[in-house]
């Protein structure tokens, strides 16, 4: 699967680790930065790495900050993005399995790096459900065009 990854300085390190990760997986990682640990603004991370998901070139996308909160949201003001800011693996399933997320934040400062890879991991290996989940996540699709005219 091809994976677009982006972080702020806060996360630098965590960004590092999933990629590894990722990687050693087989999946092709693009990383949209940022590549230095001078502070930096989340929210143009999260634009960049979100709208390379919303455009097709990467399948999804995962984003990383001090909290996963600032990234995260930013990501989501992207058309097309349903970013989960998870800190749990339950919550990592239902993501997919329910919410169909095509991108996922998560904290640096909030996470260890174990739980943090086994998010990553629970998120990719499971499907989204459809049927009534998909009706409903098509009524999101539908508040998001009638705010984004
Ligand atoms: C940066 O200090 C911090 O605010 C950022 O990484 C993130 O936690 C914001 O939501």
């Amino acid at each position: 699967m091809k994976i677009a990854v982006g972080s702020d300085h806060g996360a630098i390190e965590l960004k590092e680790a999933v990629k590894a990760h990722l990687e050693a997986k087989g999946h092709e990682v693009v990383d949209y930065g940022t590549h230095t640990a001078e502070s930096c603004d989340y929210p143009e991370y999260g634009k960049i790495t979100a709208e390379a998901v919303a455009a097709g070139d990467c399948e999804c996308g995962i984003v990383m900050c001090g909290t996963g909160i600032g990234i995260s949201l930013a990501a989501n003001k992207v058309k097309g993005i349903r970013c989960a800011l998870l800190n749990d693996c339950f919550s990592a399933e239902m993501a997919k399995l329910h919410n169909n997320a095509n991108m996922i934040a998560l904290g640096a400062r909030v996470l260890g790096q174990g739980l943090a890879l086994k998010i990553v991991d629970t998120y990719l290996e499971t499907e989204f459900e459809g049927g009534r989940h998909e009706r409903r996540v098509n009524l999101i699709t539908e508040i998001e065009n009638k705010y984004n005219k």
